[in-house]
């Protein structure tokens, strides 16, 4: 079985480099899959950071990407200013963030991130630090486990999946849980699973917190005329990064009761396209996990 395959690779590269001898950033290196389609597209004195919080895929990429131009890191997006400082690197022209998980990371049973095998119920993306899965439903009650599940899954039934987890006798792997799911039997089983799992996954790794630092940083970093892109897999992620950039495209930032413009457009970024990008239907044929992505390119405006 492959790694991952990466999503919507061509729109990627189109979208975001502009400069083949600047600086990019693939803030989620997975498999490598995406930082070898930039780094196909950069000329000799072009340079990616390649950036990972799970050190299996960090050696993964920096086995698959033997190139003077590039910098494997293993860190986490949302500290990629200090990141690039220590790379000496003050300013980029192109952030990808592909957010989520792998698919390596899903099929491998002893990560835990997956209904469909049994393993330990962990979703650790830093294998080893900080809460697993487990520990966290061992210390929330039902209460704080329907928050999260409501929150992070946008799950209906939230209280009554909650209730079920917290009363399993044991709850120490992934069969564990999808018998606890199961046993409430709402809705359509395949999503509510998916809904639980997602959620517990973000709420583990603080995806949400990652994600909020990580564009901030991206925003910072970009140079004028530098392009950040997002690939969101569910509508959580993909609203932050709608509402986070909706102050910043604004055409004007004049009050509404100002009739006549003055600020001159400053706004700090424009989008790259006015739709969301989505895969086509021959990349979906090939890759099922392309058909929820969506990608979101924008571009930093000049001083
Ligand atoms: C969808 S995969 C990326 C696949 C990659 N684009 C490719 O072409 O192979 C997401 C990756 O992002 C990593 N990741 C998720 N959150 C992260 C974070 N906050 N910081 C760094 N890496 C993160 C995961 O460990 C996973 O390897």
């Amino acid at each position: 079985m492959g790694f991952h395959v990466p999503v919507m690779a061509v729109e990627v590269v189109a979208g975001l480099v502009g400069d083949p001898q600047g600086i990019y950033v693939d803030a989620t290196a997975g498999g490598g899959g995406h930082s070898r389609a930039i780094l196909e597209e950069l000329g000799p004195r072009g340079r990616l950071v390649a950036i990972d919080r799970d050190p299996e895929a960090v050696a993964q990429v920096r086995r698959e990407l033997e190139d003077e131009r590039v910098v494997v890191v293993c860190g986490r997006f949302g500290e990629l200013v200090q990141i690039l400082v220590r790379q000496g690197m003050s300013e980029v022209d192109g952030v990808l963030f592909d957010l989520g998980v792998s698919s390596h990371q899903i099929d491998q049973a002893s990560r835990g991130f997956s209904y469909q095998q049994d393993g330990p119920l962990d979703m650790r993306m830093e294998p080893g630090v900080g809460m697993s899965a487990a520990e966290l439903i061992a210390q929330s009650g039902p209460e704080e486990l329907a928050r999260l599940l409501a929150e992070y899954g946008e799950e209906r039934q939230a209280r009554r999946i909650a209730r079920a987890i917290c009363q399993a006798p044991s709850m120490h792997t992934t069969a564990e849980l999808r018998r606890a799911v199961e046993s409430v039997r709402s809705g359509h089983l395949p999503k509510t699973l998916a809904r639980v799992f997602q959620a517990l996954r973000i709420a583990v790794n603080g995806e949400l917190d990652q994600l909020k630092r990580g564009l901030a940083a991206g925003i910072a970093l970009l140079r004028p005329g530098g392009r950040l892109g997002v690939i969101a897999y569910h509508s959580l992620e993909d609203r932050l990064v709608k509402q986070t950039f909706a102050p910043l495209v604004s055409a004007c930032t004049c009050p509404p009761e100002v009739v006549l413009c003055v600020c001159g457009g400053k706004a700090r970024f424009s989008k790259v396209a006015t739709q969301t990008k989505r895969a086509t239907t021959a990349e979906v044929d090939l890759n099922r996990r392309a058909r929820s992505a969506s990608l979101r390119l924008y571009e930093k405006r000049g001083d």
